[in-house]
């Protein structure tokens, strides 16, 4: 039985453990999308998780759909975030960036080019989204052209050979909820063009951009994110939807991408054709997941790696804690985002360590 805590080799690199800290958005980067000034501590102190994969990182103005992210295709970007990969490896961890293109989960108020957001077809996600006046109505995205498509694409490579550039250890493509997702969906994919219709065209520009970082810096340097289940963001993949994603993973598979990475929600069935069908690393994230749960998707076999949100970010000793079964701190949702009236460390570097809470400190 494979234990969480034992070591696993990720395609060229060698992970402590198990452990994954997933992805997570905190939007407190610069202004020009550097990342902030706290971000090389944050992450720094999480380095005991096997894996870091960041928050989503928009590949190019378009990708970029919130407030305060950052971005990874400037000299600034590669600058800034070499100084978090430093202090990420200095204490043995390792770290993969999101590449998150929103799509049409955007605002022009929160794009550097205060452009329309674009997406596969004119179709709004019906959905509010965060600005920094407040909450505002999502507008019609543009439609992309296919030439557009195609140059998407590319920026994603770039992106991606940026990002190794800047020392991170890989990738991940957002394949959940935006631009990747939203080609998938028949909901917001009415195109009549190659990357619309059929699953095969559907599928199209996930397999694209993973082909393209692929050229760049490696498949085994690349890993994608999905979510059969997720049906969040006016999102629908419809009734073909599992055949949609076996396909997918399979096309992937013949890739020889480093990791997929499943969001997993509803039956566990889809899971075990995901075994089947991929050859390489399985990545498990299950929302809220019980404590007494942590391990046994490993345990089981049915995934290499377990990913973890909420608790890595409320506790830097996640790994620790539950190596003594010590009690969490809990993440409070109001401090997710943004830089807190209380200072930019608050509800970010400043969760107590277990060491730190014994002593009566903060860490
Ligand atoms: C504050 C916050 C920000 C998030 N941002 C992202 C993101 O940028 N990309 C992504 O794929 N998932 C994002 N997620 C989802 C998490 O990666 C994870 O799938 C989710 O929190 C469920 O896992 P958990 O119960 O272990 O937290 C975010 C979650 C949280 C709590």
């Amino acid at each position: 039985m494979t234990d969480i805590h034992s070591p696993f080799t990720l395609g060229r690199i060698e992970l402590q453990n198990r452990f994954v800290m997933a992805p997570m958005t905190r939007a407190r980067a610069n202004d020009d999308g550097t990342p902030g000034p706290l971000a090389a501590e944050y992450y720094g102190q999480r380095a005991s998780v096997g894996l870091i994969i960041t928050e989503g990182t928009q590949p190019s103005d378009d990708g970029q759909g919130y407030p305060m992210t950052p971005g990874i295709y400037t000299d600034a970007h590669v600058a800034g975030w070499r100084e978090v990969n430093d202090s990420i490896h200095a204490q043995g961890g390792h770290v993969f960036y999101q590449l998150m293109h929103a799509g049409r989960m955007s605002h022009p108020d929160n794009t550097p080019h205060h452009r329309q957001g674009v997406a596969p077809s004119a179709i709004a996600p019906g959905e509010q989204i965060y600005t920094l006046d407040g909450m505002k109505d999502i507008p019609v995205p543009r439609a992309l052209t296919t030439d557009e498509v195609e140059a998407t694409v590319k920026d994603y490579a770039y992106a991606a050979r940026r990002a190794i550039e800047s020392g991170a250890d890989g990738v991940e493509i957002h394949g959940v909820a935006y631009l990747v997702h939203q080609f998938l969906a028949i909901s917001s994919n009415k195109r009549t063009d190659r990357y619309g219709g059929s699953i095969e065209n559907r599928a199209r520009f996930a397999i694209a951009v993973a082909q393209a970082i692929i050229a760049e810096i490696g498949a085994d340097r690349t890993g994608i994110r999905l979510s059969p289940g997720f049906t969040g963001m006016g999102l629908d993949v419809g009734p073909e939807g599992p055949d949609l994603f076996r396909y997918l993973v399979a096309e992937l598979d013949k890739l020889g991408l480093a990791y997929i990475h499943i969001v997993h929600y509803g039956e566990d069935n889809i899971l075990h054709d995901f075994r089947r069908i991929w050859h390489q690393a399985i990545i498990l994230n299950r929302p809220a997941r019980p404590r007494e749960d942590i391990g046994k998707d490993i345990a089981s076999g049915l995934a290499d790696l377990e990913s973890y949100g909420a608790h890595v970010l409320a506790n830097p000793d996640f790994i620790e804690r539950v190596v003594l079964h010590a009690p969490l701190n809990t993440a409070d949702h109001r401090v997710f985002f943004g830089n807190q009236p209380e200072g930019a460390a608050a509800g970010y570097t400043d969760f107590p360590t277990l060491k730190a809470s014994r002593k009566g400190v903060q860490a």
